[in-house]
């Protein structure tokens, strides 16, 4: 079957039950796309699935015909960030990292549905697992980037 990631038609002969992460990482060596959990619980496979945050681990690429898929690899470059990845450097989130790609996914899908997110919708759309514990600065990377001047909210 044909997948469009990030833009570009791409043949894929896996099985049609393969879920996406899988696909990415071990048949197109896309490794941006983090595994976790593997049963939709942690976020770090996060992608976005015709805009909308996605978690590619429990996606089966059957159900992926005709969708825009999105992965980190084509958020920003190094030459030109993602407002959200300028945000996350100026906030210094990434602890060890691992889970910041999915993050990253989370709340582009975010910004695009909201373009000045309160604490509340930061809340509810980024329930993506820390396991260090970068919470606050993922929510201040996601204010500064939306360019919200009261910051974090009570
Ligand atoms: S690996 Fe997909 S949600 Fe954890
Ligand atoms: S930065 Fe280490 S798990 Fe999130």
């Amino acid at each position: 079957m044909e997948l469009n990631i990030n833009g570009k038609a791409v043949q894929t002969d896996a099985d049609p039950s393969m879920p996406l992460l899988w696909v990415l990482r071990d048949t197109l060596n896309m490794t941006g796309t983090k595994f976790g959990c593997g049963v939709a619980a942690c976020g770090s496979c996060t992608v976005r699935i015709d805009g909308e945050a996605v978690r590619s681990c429990v996606m089966p690429v059957a159900a992926l015909a005709g969708k825009k898929i999105q992965t980190i690899e084509a958020l920003g470059t190094p030459d030109k960030p993602h407002a959200l990845q300028a945000a996350w450097i100026a906030e210094q989130v990434p602890q060890c990292g691992y889970c910041q790609s999915g993050m990253l996914m989370a709340a582009a899908a975010l910004l695009e549905r909201k373009l000045k997110p309160t604490d509340a919708d930061i809340d509810e759309a980024m329930t993506n697992i820390c396991r260090c514990g970068t919470y606050q600065r993922v929510r201040a990377a996601i204010h500064r980037a939306a360019g919200n001047t009261q910051g974090a909210q009570a």
